[in-house]
């Protein structure tokens, strides 16, 4: 059982107070972007285990172990299933990640693979949950697990997890520089904290921008690049100062935006076509400002099956 996870791209990271739990109240506009990780799963050969291996980009910084997102899940899922399948075996699963989405990027590649691991095994077990249950036990492995599952764009509250879509007429296209090495999401939300504390800021309750979803709903791709923001931005360059370079050189080469993604490292750059895209990205390559640049293009559907093995 093979299925497909798409990347996503944070349009707006509005992050509001923090919370007793360690969690940040946020307004999150998802966007799911074309730019998949693959997970695979299939019978274990001793029933009742969970193994995981790892392919692609970065595989080596991704744990094999049971900490691995997609592991967590699919034991998750088992839980709720209640152990024991129509065989009486207790369930369990080999899985293969491939990996393209970046590790530790800001794109929530780990929560795309858990996300993954929720349709794969609920199919490999045939327990025909629904996508609402899979987001319901998904929310318990990372904020961002839901929104793999749904795709699209959509608005997240709470944490993260709550999500409403959001219409969006067409499609946008993207440019992603990947960085060497990754950032913690915890240390960029802490550094977050630290700064705003250091200005005496008064920290608002998020909202969704206007401007934005105005952008979103009409398919105006200039108004889009205007409206990207992103308050986990000034957190993540000062503990990454080179990425103000890299945000500097799309800029420079005609991006309509340029905003870290979610917690970074990487960047993104909106396109005004996909031959701009192009462009863009073989000029970022060009200037030696990020490890790699590709292309993509948004809105995508969420975590779906493309393999079914007898
Ligand atoms: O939910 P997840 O495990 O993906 O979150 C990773 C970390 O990101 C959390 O431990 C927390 O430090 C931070 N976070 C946050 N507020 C959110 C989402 C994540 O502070 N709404």
């Amino acid at each position: 059982m093979t299925v497909r996870v798409p990347a996503k791209v944070n349009l707006q990271l509005a992050v509001g107070p923090l919370r007793d739990d360690g969690y940040h109240d946020l307004v999150n506009v998802f966007h799911a972007v074309s730019l998949f990780d693959e997970v695979t799963a299939t019978e274990p050969g001793t029933p009742g285990t969970f193994t995981v291996r790892i392919e692609g980009e970065s595989a080596d910084h991704v744990p094999a172990d049971g900490t691995n997102l997609a592991v967590r899940a699919a034991e998750a899922l088992a839980k709720h299933a209640g152990q024991t399948g129509p065989a009486g075996h207790p369930y369990g699963a080999d899985l293969l990640i491939r990996k393209a989405i970046p590790v530790a990027g800001g794109m929530a590649g780990g929560s795309a693979d858990a996300a993954a691991a929720l349709v794969a095994c609920d199919a490999l077990w045939g327990l025909g949950l629904s996508r609402a249950d899979l987001m319901e036990i998904g929310a318990g492995i990372g904020s961002d697990v839901p929104f793999a599952l749904l795709g699209g764009t959509a608005v997240g509250t709470g944490r993260g997890e709550r999500l409403t879509p959001v219409p969006a007429t067409g499609a946008f296209h993207w440019v992603f520089a990947l960085a060497d090495g990754g950032l913690s999401t915890p240390q960029v939300y802490g550094e977050c904290d630290r700064l705003r504390a250091d200005a005496g800021e008064e920290v608002a309750w998020p909202s969704a921008s206007e401007p934005l979803m105005a952008a979103l709903r009409d398919g105006d791709a200039p108004a889009l690049g205007a409206a990207l923001a992103n308050d986990l931005q000034p957190a993540a360059l000062a503990l990454r100062p080179s990425l103000a370079r890299t945000l500097d050189a799309g800029r420079d080469a005609g991006a309509l935006g340029a905003i870290v993604s979610g917690s970074g490292p990487t960047c993104a750059f909106l396109a005004a076509s996909a031959d701009h895209a192009r462009e863009l990205s073989a000029a970022l390559a060009a200037t030696g400002v990020c490890r790699t640049a590709v292309t993509a293009q948004g809105p995508v559907p969420g975590a779906e099956i493309v393999q079914y093995e007898e």
